[in-house]
């Protein structure tokens, strides 16, 4: 059975993995410009200008289109929160501080450039969105449990990480622009490369202290919400994603939670004493009633859309 470490000793333990992977993230990323994703000549001036202010038919996106571009907006906006629990929980020194630093500067570049699209585009209305934008980084909240400690925090970001990426990525289908999906296409390569850092401290967190890594993990997986959480008109906007598969609860299984896991090995470790061994128990059961109820969403959703036909077709 292996000692319990303190969050110092942890974070001192795995400074040596933190720095490798600092520089093979450093070595994978790709330099890019916001500006150059953007069709800066569809661009026009708004009234306070002598132009125009924003009407809604002059937006080419559908309305999922439309809530997932707003959502995933909100949530890059909401960065000033994630830096903090973040920063809080790393070190700030050597390589720890480096990542945080660097990390956050390529967040923030994901802001920029879907905001520049949506303004210059006018696939949204810009004063909703700066309003909506001023209520969510004034809550500051992004998840109804406080995780406490490095491990907790570090397998969070590495599911949310995964999670953003599936949505930027469905997000960028869904709106029906070359120019859109490209974008979040290159914002969706940028959560794949930060997951990558993520996964493999926690996998290091794992080696090191089994038990303590397992409880961080299943304690997340079983409280998991998605980082838009707090957000105006988050359960209508979620469920609308997940009616329309931009991120639903398969996904959610299959493409971020199931992946990970298998990274992990989580299931043919032999490393854990008993409170691994309960941690396990627990997550196995999580993931049976997981599955369970992505069949009971499906089937939900699928008498929704039937009716929702329904209804097109009497009305034609
Ligand atoms: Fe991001
Ligand atoms: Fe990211």
């Amino acid at each position: 059975m292996t000692e319990e470490l303190t969050q110092l000793e942890i974070l001192r333990e795995l400074e040596p993995v933190a720095e490798q992977n600092l520089n093979r993230h450093l070595s994978m990323a790709k330099d890019w410009h916001p500006h150059d994703y953007i069709p800066w000549d569809q661009g026009r001036n708004f009234a306070a200008m002598g132009g125009v202010d924003w009407e809604p038919e002059q937006s080419t996106l559908s309305e999922v289109a439309r809530i997932a571009m707003i959502t995933n907006l909100l949530t890059e906006d909401n960065l000033p929160s994630y830096h903090r629990e973040i920063s809080e929980n790393f070190s700030q020194d050597g390589a720890w501080g480096t990542w945080v630093g660097r990390w956050t500067a390529e967040e923030n570049r994901h802001g920029i450039v879907i905001r520049d699209y949506l303004v210059v585009t006018r696939g949204v209305d810009p004063v909703a969105l700066e309003q909506a934008r001023m209520i969510h980084m004034t809550t500051g909240a992004h998840s109804p449990d406080d995780w406490g400690g490095f491990l907790e925090n570090v397998a969070y970001v590495t599911f949310q990480e995964l999670a953003t990426r599936v949505s930027h990525r469905n997000t960028g289908r869904v709106c029906d622009d070359p120019v859109a999906d490209r974008m979040l296409q290159r914002v969706a390569a940028d959560e794949n490369l930060h997951m990558i850092f993520y996964r493999t401290l926690c996998a290091a967190g794992l080696d090191l202290v089994p038990d303590q890594a397992l409880e961080a993990i299943v304690k997340v997986l079983t409280n998991f919400t998605m980082p838009g959480y707090g957000m105006p008109d988050f359960r209508r906007n979620g469920a609308m994603m997940a009616k329309h598969g931009i991120y639903d609860l398969r996904q959610h299984h299959e493409e971020v939670v199931a992946p990970v896991l298998k990274n992990w090995n989580i299931f043919g470790r032999n490393d854990f004493g008993p409170r691994g061994e309960q941690a396990r128990e627990r997550l196995a059961a999580y993931l049976e009633k997981l599955a369970a109820d992505v069949v009971k969403f499906e089937e939900q959703r699928d008498r929704l859309l039937a009716r929702e036909r329904a209804r097109e077709l009497a009305l034609v």
